[in-house]
């Protein structure tokens, strides 16, 4: 009795056909990571000159949160005329962050970050916010 190759064999045809829905994935995902970004996702790109809010809703010391364009931010002011924003959008598991006296915080699991840098300075996450540079002109926050 003569063994059977069990080995499957694609033609040609076949090869560049799953190659084809290969590539479609990988672009399905990149294109996922993107439209969670402009949703309000970990990060994303904000073009210039977009208005976020005004400066005098921002307490010194403090922060406040703002959506623009569906991107959520945190805005801080550690000293007055000082302004940073960031992404709300925790890099440990996605809650929204929110500052108060002086350090960002999550309410889901108790990380922390940099008021002014973003940077992680406790609990479980393990990335920086996402920056956001700013400018004020007559007292309104705008993206830079
Ligand atoms: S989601 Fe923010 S600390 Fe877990």
């Amino acid at each position: 009795m003569a063994a059977r190759n069990l080995t499957p064999r694609f033609t040609r045809r076949e090869v560049i056909g799953l190659s084809a829905v290969g590539a479609a994935g990988v672009a399905i995902a990149l294109t996922g990571c993107s439209t969670e970004a402009q949703a309000g996702g970990a990060g994303g790109v904000l073009k210039s000159g977009l208005e976020i809010g005004p400066l005098s809703d921002v307490p010194v010391g403090g922060g406040r949160n703002f959506e623009v364009q569906g991107t959520k931010l945190v805005v801080t002011q550690p000293s007055e005329g000082e302004v940073h924003a960031f992404s709300a959008i925790c890099t440990h598991e996605g809650c929204v962050v929110g500052c108060r006296d002086k350090i960002i915080k999550c309410d889901c699991h108790q990380a922390t970050f940099d008021n002014t840098t973003g940077e992680v300075t406790g609990g479980p996450a393990d990335g920086a916010l996402q920056n956001y540079p700013v400018v004020v002109t007559d007292g309104v926050i705008y993206t830079a």
